[in-house]
């Protein structure tokens, strides 16, 4: 009997995330026995914070059945969302237009199905967030590539725009700010002259803020202060350490929460429901959460007094998240080659640049600080003894 073999769908061949690579090699050198400085993962060092996990050890202790909830989220977590709003950034969004999703991946795929048909163009800056792309065309919305310079600080302006628009219709523009893999950030000028660019051409926006809390030197700007036609992404995920929680948040255009609703009920039903309760409270440790920061800061200041004196060059400035971009042609001309041999040698992992920029990544390598000041510093000194 002729036996069924399933095959892939065209449209399932995404490119592997590389992060998330380099982490699983790194994790099998730990479990051999190595010491591994993990530079790799976006993921802060420190549990959620505590007032986080009390409220989840009350709610499992009252017996809470943790039912599902409604698909755009727990009542009370949209409505203290805005309050955050009002009180971090002086905005005033309101809590019907704030969506609760299962990480900000759930929010990118709930915007892009909102705002886009099969076969539209979405343009976002190279290097950037792999996922983004590979999201994009697993549901067959094509991305397409601005490729962004240091000068700008690797972000999408309007020149980019146009020039993109010269090759073809573009329905949509994705920014991030601070961005990953860089950190930089858009000041609030040039994100104006982008919303006023898109707005001009019918192009619909949406921005990624999920590293909004995390900057070293001025607060970035949200674009909800310059438009309400952006879709904004957002994470508990980074300033908030609940990466593994699985929970954030978008703030949707007025017309489009009933679209965005509809979605959401039917891919998701609704965001975990212990995670919810978990990011409501996550909301009022502002001061556990802000020492953190103090980490990040310090770490940040130390991979930039040693690594520029061991190759690494033309750092992209890092005004906020938690990584450093460099470039590492003095080094090597294969930034995979090189990652792979920095995980091996120098027991040090860190990613290539070319999970972010597919075209010019051999020459670039990004590095998390978001762990502790022990790793950065046992990083430091083994990348020293390495290269040094
Ligand atoms: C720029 C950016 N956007 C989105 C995400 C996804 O985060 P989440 O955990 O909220 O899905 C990441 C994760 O690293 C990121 O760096």
């Amino acid at each position: 009997m002729e036996s069924y073999t399933p095959r892939p769908s065209r449209r399932s061949d995404v490119a592997p995330f590389l992060a998330m690579d380099v982490m699983e090699a790194a994790r099998k050198a730990d479990a051999s026995g190595e010491n591994i400085a993990h530079l790799e993962v976006g993921q802060p060092g420190t549990p959620a914070p505590r007032l986080a996990r009390e409220a989840v050890i009350r709610t499992l202790q009252d017996g809470d059945s943790l039912g599902y909830t409604v698909a755009l989220g727990l009542p009370a977590l949209r409505e203290r969302l805005s309050q955050m709003y009002s009180d971090i950034h002086g905005l005033d969004v309101s809590a019907e237009r704030i969506v609760v999703t299962t990480g900000s991946s759930a929010g990118f795929l709930l915007a892009f199905l909102s705002l886009f048909d099969a076969g539209a163009r979405l343009a976002l800056a190279d290097p950037g967030y792999p996922s983004y792309r590979n999201i994009l065309a697993s549901v067959d919305i094509e991305p397409v590539r601005l490729e962004a310079t240091l000068a700008s600080g690797y972000q999408p302006d309007p020149a980019l725009l146009a020039a993109a628009r010269m090759k073809g219709q573009i329905d949509g523009l994705l920014f991030a700010s601070p961005a990953n893999p860089t950190g930089t950030a858009l000041s609030r000028e040039d994100m104006a002259a982008l919303v006023s660019d898109c707005q001009t051409h019918g192009t619909a926006m949406i921005s990624d803020e999920i590293y909004d809390r995390l900057w070293y030197g001025e607060k970035p700007v949200s674009a909800l202060a310059l438009t309400p036609d952006a879709f904004v992404i957002n994470s508990f995920s980074k300033y908030y350490c609940m990466t593994g929680w699985r929970i954030g948040w978008m703030v949707v255009p007025p017309g489009l929460v009933r679209t965005v609703e509809r979605l959401a009920q039917n891919h998701f039903i609704c965001p975990p429901h212990i995670s919810q309760i978990a990011a409501l409270a996550a909301l009022d440790a502002e001061d556990e959460l802000n020492g953190h920061l103090e980490v990040y800061r310090r770490n940040r200041a130390l991979l930039l007094e040693t690594l520029p004196g061991l190759g690494f060059r033309d750092f992209a400035p890092a005004d906020g998240a938690f990584y450093l971009y460099a470039d590492v042609s003095q080094l090597t001309n294969d930034s995979m080659d090189f990652s792979r041999r920095m995980l091996t040698e120098a027991k040090v992992a860190a990613v290539p640049g070319t999970d972010f920029d597919p075209m010019r990544g051999k020459s670039t390598m990004r590095f998390s600080f978001a762990g502790s000041t022990e790793t950065v510093e046992r990083a430091a000194h083994s990348l020293t003894k390495w290269l040094g």
